[in-house]
């Protein structure tokens, strides 16, 4: 093996600590940073989910709710909820666990959520804030990859990154925060024609797609660092990435496995985001 890993599980535990030390710190000034995760319905992922967020926020001594509704809960009646939490003084941050049901429209439901509250960073507003360099909350999947980045001392400025993947959650949020560091950024995605061409130029590889062995060690420049978003199952039920781990980490410089590469740093962005929130709700009280 060439390449350096770079550690998720470590990084986390680095910055969770630093986490819970501002938070005991907000506390003694009299304010507790607040997270409310939604969850609606019965996606067994989704509990796992909403339970490692809960639990984390336990850990670094933030105040969690964790609120959980019935596949059947009209729209209306989630509405209602996302609105009383955006009026609750204790909640800093709203998240509401994704995929709603059917019958339910997401993306009317995260419009509804405070900007101010959007620790997730899926609202619109949120969205135009990363876009035009306004303050607001990134995305954490993204935001994490920047930190994992910025562990390793990595200058993006003039870089070629290469992103490959376009969801609004990852792709095109993960794209822009490159661009903000300076980094020349190719979005690629599953119409791209020759995506070795390009990921041969990459300084950088962001694999956010969802499948496995989109990136195979022909396709990366020597020294390039990886990071793999991806998490699927191989042949034998075994978390894997996007990434051909075994054959890329020959050829890369740096390179995120899975698990314990991007999947921990999600979470310990989310905690950032709550407690920046709360941060903030602190300094416009005064
Ligand atoms: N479902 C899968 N990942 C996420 C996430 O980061 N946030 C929310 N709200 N739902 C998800």
């Amino acid at each position: 093996m060439t390449a350096q890993l770079i550690d998720g599980n470590a990084l986390s535990k680095q910055l969770r600590a630093k986490v819970a030390a501002d938070t005991a710190a907000l506390k003694a000034k009299g304010l507790t940073p607040g997270l409310a995760v939604v969850l609606v319905g019965d996606n067994q992922a989704s509990q796992v989910y909403v339970r490692n967020k809960v639990k984390a926020c336990e850990d670094a001594g933030l105040h969690s709710v964790l609120e959980k509704y019935e596949a059947t809960m009209s729209e209306a009646d989630l509405l209602a909820r996302v609105e009383a939490l955006n009026h609750d003084d204790s909640i800093h941050g709203i998240l509401v666990q994704l995929p709603l049901p059917a019958h339910i429209d997401a993306q009317k439901v995260i419009e509804a959520i405070s900007p101010a509250k959007d620790v997730d960073g899926f609202h619109i507003a949120s969205a135009g804030a990363l876009m035009t360099g306004m303050p607001g909350f990134w995305p954490c999947t993204p935001y994490g990859c920047m930190k994992m980045l910025e562990s390793i001392g990595y200058d993006l400025k003039g870089k070629h990154a290469v992103v490959i993947g376009r969801s609004n959650i990852v792709g095109k949020p993960m794209a822009l925060m490159l661009l903000q560091k300076d980094a020349t950024v190719t979005v690629a995605h599953s119409r791209t024609q020759n995506l070795k061409a390009l990921t041969l130029q990459a300084d950088v590889i962001v694999a956010a797609v969802g499948k496995r062995n989109v990136l195979t060690a022909d396709m990366v420049k020597p020294g390039a660092v990886v990071l793999d978003v991806g998490m699927n199952r191989n042949d034998e039920g075994k978390l894997c990435g996007d990434v051909d781990f075994d054959g890329v980490k020959e050829v890369a410089g740096y390179i995120t496995p899975v698990p314990g590469g991007v999947g921990p740093m999600t979470i310990t962005m989310l905690l950032v985001n709550t407690l920046e929130s709360a941060q903030r709700a602190l300094s416009e009280k005064h």
